[in-house]
């Protein structure tokens, strides 16, 4: 299975002074553990990072340390995650069927969450790994009122890894070209165009690092493994 991590981000809400992959939980940095997890994966065969240009020096120090025994390939990012991926999809190789899009900063995401989105994608057009939510979720306007809630048994909070049909994710991101759509995740785009997107069973734990607290946060979690 193919796998393409966007790593191109700022970390704006982290608020550090350089992207927030490169900031370290416990020994290693946050790009550092999601690539060992990936390493772990059997189903996993090639990894894509996206990344910054400017970032490469960096990244690729890290790579080299980590002694991967997979191919590692870097393709440049885009201004927005939409953008970064769809770099990605072009820098994949062209025997790529099916490929699992994971965010460099769910750097908690085992193994095993991995080879259960790489073996499933086999069977559908696309997925994402996703846990029903806890809280109560409300529609909010731009007046801080309430307008609505919607019902908390047809709610889930969208996880990666998410996999796709690599045709048909390229067909749904040129569409998002075409008519301008802005997505925060690819399932969206799936979504726009009518085509199924199954969900995978997620991790309580499979945090997405976006803010300090959440650095904290993977400590303890990582410290319990
Ligand atoms: N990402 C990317 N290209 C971008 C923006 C984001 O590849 N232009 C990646 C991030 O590096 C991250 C993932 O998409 O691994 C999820 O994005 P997010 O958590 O929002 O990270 P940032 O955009 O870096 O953080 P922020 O939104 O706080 O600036
Ligand atoms: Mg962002």
């Amino acid at each position: 299975m193919y796998l393409l991590i966007p790593a191109a981000g700022s970390g704006k809400r982290m608020g550090a002074n350089c992207n927030k992959l490169l900031l370290k939980v416990h020994s290693q940095s946050i790009i550092a553990w999601t690539l060992l997890a990936a390493e772990a994966a059997s189903q996993i065969r090639w990894i894509g990072i996206i990344s910054q240009p400017s970032e490469w020096h960096d990244f690729k120090a890290i790579v080299a340390g980590l002694a991967m025994t997979k191919p590692v390939e870097f393709i440049p990012g885009g201004t927005t995650r939409q953008e970064s991926v769809y770099n990605g999809l072009q820098a994949l190789p062209s025997e790529a069927k099916e490929v699992l899009i994971h965010d460099g900063a769910r750097c908690l995401a085992t193994p095993e969450l991995f080879n259960a989105c790489a073996i499933a994608i086999l069977n559908c057009p696309g997925l994402i790994a996703a846990v029903p939510v806890k809280d109560t979720i409300k529609v909010v306007g731009e007046s801080g009122i309430i307008e609505s809630t919607p019902k908390r048994e047809k709610l889930w909070a969208a996880q990666t890894p998410q996999g796709f049909n690599v045709q048909l994710l390229k067909q749904c991101h040129a569409e998002g070209v075409r008519q301008g759509w802005e997505v925060t995740d690819d399932a969206a785009l799936f979504e726009k165009c009518g085509i199924q997107v199954r969900i995978v069973p997620g991790e309580e734990t499979n945090l997405k690092v976006t803010t300090p607290q959440d650095l904290a946060i993977a400590e303890l979690i990582l410290s319990l493994r």
